[in-house]
């Protein structure tokens, strides 16, 4: 199965375990840095948050339907989050949690090939510069 099919197919069974994966996602980033929690102080209604992961889904439905405008907006988003003191590295942990909690939403259900797919789109999205 091409990769699009199985990403595709990790975020449905997960958007049906969970309809709004939102705070479990911020809350597994918080998790593996609790140092990036308080740049979201000013944001109280939680808007930047859902623009900013809704940024992150399409970029990566985009990049694994291989929309080239996709690795422009990532490289861009990457280059600004410089500004906010986010890191090249760590830029790519907001997609890391994504991956973490589809799988973990999936449970059992989570396949080697799932995993295979997340790690490929992972390392893809790593290497835009
Ligand atoms: C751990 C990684 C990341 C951290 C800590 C982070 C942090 C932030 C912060 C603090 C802001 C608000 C900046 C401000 O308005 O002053 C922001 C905005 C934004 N981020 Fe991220 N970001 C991360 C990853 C990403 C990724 C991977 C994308 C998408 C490719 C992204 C897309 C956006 C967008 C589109 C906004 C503007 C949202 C809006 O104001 O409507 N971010 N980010």
């Amino acid at each position: 199965m091409p990769n699009a099919e199985i990403i595709h197919a990790t975020f449905e069974r997960a958007a049906e375990a969970c309809a709004d994966p939102a705070p479990l996602i911020y809350t597994r980033l918080f998790e593996l840095r609790p140092d990036f929690r308080p740049l979201f102080d000013m944001d109280t209604d939680g808007g930047v948050r859902g623009s900013m992961l809704a940024t992150c889904f399409e970029a990566i439905l985009g990049l694994v339907e291989g929309a080239e405008t996709q690795r422009v907006i990532i490289s861009a988003a990457r280059f600004s989050h410089g500004g906010y003191g986010v890191l090249d590295a760590e830029f790519d942990l907001m997609f890391t949690a994504i991956r973490d909690v589809c799988r973990d939403l999936l449970g059992p259900g989570w396949t080697a090939e799932e995993e295979a797919a997340w790690a490929d789109l992972l390392s893809e999205i790593a290497a835009i510069a």
